[in-house]
């Protein structure tokens, strides 16, 4: 079990998001989180990364969990001046060592962006901007990622692309996935898990069968 999560609520003012969710994630699974918008699911993911106090209720990593978060494609200004490198390596220590520098490689070749690592960010295609997100997040050694939405502006070869990494991610290093997405047909390709966020309550199953008419 990486985390736990137990009758989990949150309301904002009087308005209710969600209320006395259930679930648990065992090490090593790909979950996709599934929902109509505005269920919650942004904001049950701010919960869990500390970034939103819950309204009710409590959640419990694993004491030695690492996680790292991929947040939603935001629009990097075209003149946004640094590299693709120099962006990835704002995760690291101003001082780059050798050991630093040698991580940010291996994260660089890991994510495919080694030969346009001189790129600059602002002039990177949406599936590379997305990649360097998930290679400045992987260099913090994460063993849990979480991505909201990450596909969700890209054309299919990226969003294979980030697909394919994240299942080498998952099955060579064990990472466990928890992603959002509305893509059901790219859930069901590549997560083997789901949890179904609506109406202010959770399901939770396997991917195969999940249905989009659920209620
Ligand atoms: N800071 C806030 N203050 C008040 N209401 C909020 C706040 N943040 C989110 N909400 C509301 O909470 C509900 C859930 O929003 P959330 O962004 O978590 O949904 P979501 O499932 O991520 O939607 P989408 O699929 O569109 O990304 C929405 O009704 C939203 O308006
Ligand atoms: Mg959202």
């Amino acid at each position: 079990m990486i985390l736990e999560v137990n009758n989990l609520s949150m309301k904002f003012d009087t308005k209710t998001v969600f209320q006395d969710l259930n679930f648990k994630l065992e090490a090593g699974s790909m979950t996709a989180l599934l929902g109509p918008n505005g269920t919650g699911k942004t904001t049950l993911i701010k919960i869990l990364m500390g970034m939103l106090k819950p309204t009710g209720g409590s959640f419990k990593f694993d004491k030695n969990v690492r996680l790292g978060y991929v947040p939603q494609f935001r629009n990097i200004d075209a003149e946004y001046p640094l590299s693709i490198r120099a962006f990835i390596g704002l995760n690291a220590h101003l001082f780059k060592t050798k050991k630093v520098r040698e991580q940010i490689d291996h994260q660089l070749a890991e994510t495919h962006l080694s030969q346009i690592q001189n790129t600059r960010m602002g002039e990177a295609s949406g599936g590379q901007k997305q990649r360097a997100y998930l290679a400045q997040a992987l260099l913090d050694h994460p063993n849990m990622i979480i991505l909201d939405e990450a596909t969700a502006s890209l054309d299919p070869a990226a969003k294979e692309e980030l697909m394919g990494l994240i299942k080498h991610l998952n099955q060579e290093h064990k990472i466990t996935v928890l992603f959002v997405t509305h893509d059901i047909p790219l859930a069901k390709k590549y997560m083997t898990d789901y949890l179904y966020l609506n109406k202010g309550t959770i399901r939770q199953g396997k991917m195969s069968e999940f249905k989009e008419d659920f209620e």
